[in-house]
């Protein structure tokens, strides 16, 4: 320990209290001794302890990559939670904390007591530092973008086989000053000295982050932890989730009945195919037309799922009754409170036909279960509302089965493809709960409906034939209130006008228009007009998100 430390009595507080020297000694007996203590059985994977950074899933999604499970846990996570995944290794996530602010999150004791390799990045490693008895300090100034980091010694762990200089991505403004006893800087940058640091054994950490595509050699550095640090197996692939999933859900239904909301999305398309594959006709599907759909989507669902996958389908159409209910509704949110309700009246209904059910299955997704560990997330609940149309009912008193909950949409999609799914299914550009509900500005008619499907058809199968479709986030087209003059051969018109939206985006929360070749825009101008009566005018609509939303409505 550091003159100065143990001059100053100064103690590191966590939720267990444990002092610095004892951190040091766990720390100093584990000098020289990769991956001593590790857990040779389970899932064999990483916990990324979630500092609150905005690349805390990065890092996991980048992890999963490499085929290594990865959990994401906020900071007060127990370890009786974590060692349910049987981790080899824990990586410190970085943050916008400051560890010496009061009240700084930091690792708790059990992120050194199991002598786990632990890889800290940016503030995952300022963490850990001042816990072992080193210091960090503001920087004079923020460090943020590329730099160059020099490697300090050939190093045969973390930067085995890489270059002794390598570009890095840089975002941090306090920085290490002191290292705790017994560490000593692997590498730096012109601005940060110890830019990684390691205690000779399985303790290491990053002032950058590997994790972003900026980091050059990011993955790499992230393979030498996995496989060199941590000898991890790569082992997640959508097989052996299949398989673990279909043994899980066994055991957990029994001989129990299982319902489902099957939309047509992939979240539902993919928990679908899945319990079918555990449990066969046990699952009844129940897909609700709420005539809000495209052209031909209701069709394709019952054929993809119904004739070629074999499920044991419950088709309702309850389109007429959807249309009543929405009559003169201009409100959106109005339009989603109808939709929402509708569906879940429709729901229920069916379900009470089909007796006695015991299990409620649900498309939940991994991010929706990070949203809501993270305390005070206001985006958790928004998030749901999307995913469950509208929300399912909660007084329905049935058991939740949620065979997604552990994987990112990417890997829902090679999961679907791995159980047979057809490309189209899993490669679907997201699309509304409330549907074209949202789509037809002003009250929702049969007629305005019909209209908007012509358009839309137009829209998706000009962006197919361009093969653009799979690289937008989502293109449709909306029907606008505002009334247009054109001329139909020798006649003028009056109708509707249409707007096409196209966007590119990572997870809907931020949006740009898309660059649509003129050319393309033109042949679905030329089309509408010619093709769908009662629109006069079409219009690209050219607002990013924010400003704009996604939907019109
Ligand atoms: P906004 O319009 O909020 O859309 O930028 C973001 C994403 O969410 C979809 N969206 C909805 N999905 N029910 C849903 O299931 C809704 O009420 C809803 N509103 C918007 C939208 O299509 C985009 O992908």
């Amino acid at each position: 320990m550091s003159e100065r430390h143990a001059d100053s009595g100064r103690r590191v507080s966590t939720s267990d209290h444990l002092e610095v020297s004892a951190y040091l000694e766990i720390a100093q007996e584990r000098a020289g001794t990769p991956s001593d203590g590790a857990d040779s059985s389970g899932a064999h994977g990483v916990v990324v302890v979630d500092f609150g950074s905005q690349y805390s899933r990065l890092i996991a999604r980048r992890v999963r990559e490499m085929r290594v499970y990865c959990a994401v846990v906020p900071p007060t996570a127990s370890w009786a939670e974590v060692s349910a995944s049987n981790p080899r290794g824990i990586i410190l996530s970085g943050g916008p904390a400051s560890v010496y602010d009061e009240g700084a999150p930091m690792p708790q004791p059990w992120v050194y007591q199991h002598g786990l390799p632990i890889l800290g990045i940016c503030y995952g490693t300022q963490a850990l530092v001042q816990q072992l008895g080193g210091r960090v300090d503001p920087a004079e100034a923020r460090e943020y973008g590329h730099a160059v980091l020099h490697q300090d010694e050939a190093d045969g762990s973390i930067f085995a086989n890489l270059p002794p200089s390598m570009p890095v991505w840089m975002s941090h403004s306090d920085h290490i000053v002191e290292l705790p006893p017994g560490f000593r800087s692997l590498a730096h940058t012109d601005s940060s000295p110890m830019a990684a640091i390691g205690n000779g054994g399985n303790i290491l950490g990053l002032q950058f982050h590997p994790e972003v595509v900026h980091t050059d050699n990011g993955k790499a550095i992230l393979e030498n932890f996995l496989f060199g640090v941590c000898q991890c197996d790569a082992k997640w692939t959508p097989d052996n989730f299949i398989d673990q999933s279909v043994k899980a859900v066994r055991e957990q239904v029994g001989s129990g009945k299982v319902i489902c909301a099957l939309s047509g999305g992939v979240d539902s398309a993919v928990t679908a195919a899945l319990i079918h594959e555990a449990i066969g006709n046990q699952l009844t599907s129940i897909f609700v037309n709420n005539g809000l759909m495209r052209r031909e989507e209701p069709e394709r669902v019952l054929d993809t799922f119904q004739n070629k996958l074999n499920l044991n389908m419950l088709y309702v159409d309850a389109s007429e009754r959807f249309l009543r209910r929405l009559q003169s509704v201009v409100d959106p949110e109005e339009k989603r409170r109808v939709v929402g309700e509708e569906f879940i009246r429709v729901f229920e209904e069916s379900a009470a036909e089909l007796g006695d059910t015991e299990y409620l299955a649900q498309g939940t997704l991994y991010p929706d279960v990070i949203e809501s560990q993270t305390p005070g997330n206001s985006a958790s609940a928004k998030i749901k509302t999307h995913h469950n149309v509208g929300g399912l009912p909660e007084h329905m008193t049935l058991k939740l089965v949620e065979p997604l909950r552990e994987l990112f949409k990417d890997e829902v999609r090679d999961v679907g493809l791995a159980l047979g799914l057809p490309p189209e299914v899993v490669h679907r550009q997201p699309f509304p709960g409330p549907g074209l509900a949202i789509r037809v500005m002003g009250d929702v008619t049969a007629e305005k409906l019909e209209m908007l499907r012509a358009c839309d058809w137009i829209v998706i199968d000009e962006i197919k034939d361009s093969n653009l479709y799979h690289q937008l986030w989502q293109t449709f087209a909306v029907l606008t209130d505002t009334q247009s003059v054109g001329v139909t051969g020798d006649f003028r018109a009056y109708g509707h006008v249409a707007a096409i939206r196209a966007v590119s985006s990572e997870d809907a929360m931020t949006a740009d228009w898309v660059r649509l070749p003129y050319e393309v825009l033109s042949r679905i101008s030329n089309r509408i007009c010619n093709e769908v009566p009662g629109v006069t005018r079409v219009v690209y609509d050219i607002t990013s998100k924010p400003p704009g939303t996604i939907e019109w409505e």
